[in-house]
């Protein structure tokens, strides 16, 4: 298939490109720096500032599918009033102009989402059937819109996925900035530890977008999380383990501020997620289900 993708450089990105690769599919990009891109993912890159520009025409020629996952990274630093308006455009702007601009040729619209999408409090278990409120948090405002902008291409008769995913486990994203400080073994529980961790493996993440890509049954929402979900307090001893650290003193929450900015609040909220769409109707088959082993996969 010819795919053009957004966000490739980054974290999730750059394992899909690979994926994708392998798998002989034509490859195209967007990029804030195409020359950078191209260089770093060895596929044809095209820069494109979405506040300014309308959407390169030579990034659209031929395609089948649009996989959307650039944004603003949640975790880089403060959220200044200036970035949540960075991270909420890059997202949704973005997302307005590839959908307005898809050519016939389009098939399928992949679009990242996160679980942030959900309250984040109280003790229910959240699936896709979750009725999304007009008014909640920022975090849901922004998956909200992501996902109305993305959903916009069905009128065209265009196929679309909206990916909710978890905290992603792999060499980069949340784990790579909660790792000095689980090597200084203070990784332990936040609070009471008892907050759920909607975690998935770089791997089977990749795998729900590429099965996602050419399975037509996947449309909608549909949530990427481990169909074994963890608490917080569990999660931080499974790591401390792996990385012989012990786990046991508690990360004070401004740790985690440090670490991850406002985004700390994925971490000490809880979200208490499950795949039942991935699970129940596509019959989506993960290669990580227990989180042991997919620390254990990660870093023996
Ligand atoms: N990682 C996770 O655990 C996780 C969980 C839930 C949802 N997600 C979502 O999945 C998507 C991909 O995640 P990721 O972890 O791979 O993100 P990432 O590593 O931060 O990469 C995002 C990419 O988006 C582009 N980008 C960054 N800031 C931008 C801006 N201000 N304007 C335009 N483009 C910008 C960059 O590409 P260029 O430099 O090439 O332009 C960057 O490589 C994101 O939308 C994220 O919110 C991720």
């Amino acid at each position: 298939m010819n795919i053009l993708i957004t966000g490739a450089t980054g974290f999730i990105g750059r394992h899909l490109v690979q994926r994708l690769k392998q798998d002989h599919h034509t490859i195209k990009v967007l990029s804030r720096d195409g020359v950078r891109a191209s260089q770093k993912l060895g596929v044809p890159a095209y820069s494109w500032n979405y506040a300014t520009e309308e959407v390169p025409a030579g990034a659209l020629e031929n395609i089948q599918m649009i996989i959307h996952l650039m944004g603003e990274n949640l975790a880089n630093g403060r959220w200044t009033n200036q970035r949540k308006r960075e991270i909420y455009e890059s997202r949704i702007i973005s997302a307005r102009k590839l959908v307005a601009a898809a050519p016939p040729s389009l098939e399928c619209f992949l679009c990242a989402s996160a679980i942030g999408i959900y309250p984040g409090q109280g003790g229910d278990i959240y699936d896709e059937s979750y009725a999304v409120p007009e008014h909640g948090n920022f975090m849901q405002a922004i998956c909200r819109d992501w996902e109305k902008e993305a959903a916009n291409i069905e009128s065209r008769g265009v196929r679309r996925v909206s990916i909710r995913t978890g905290i992603v486990l792999g060499d980069g994203g949340m784990l790579a900035k909660l790792l000095p400080i689980f090597k200084l073994g203070l990784g332990g529980p936040v609070g009471d530890g008892r907050q759920w961790l909607p975690w998935i493996h770089i791997h089977d993440l990749v795998s729900v977008y590429t099965t996602a890509a050419l399975d037509t049954r996947y449309q909608g929402p549909v949530n990427a999380v481990s169909p074994n979900p963890i608490r917080y307090r569990d999660f931080a001893t499974a790591l401390g383990k792996v990385l012989h650290r012990p786990a046991f003193f508690t990360a004070p929450a401004f740790m985690l501020k440090l670490a991850l900015g406002e985004a700390a609040a994925l971490a000490l909220n809880s979200y208490h997620i499950v795949p039942t769409k991935l699970m129940q109707t596509y019959g989506f088959e993960f290669k990580f289900t227990h989180l042991p082993a997919a620390l254990e996969n990660l870093f023996e």
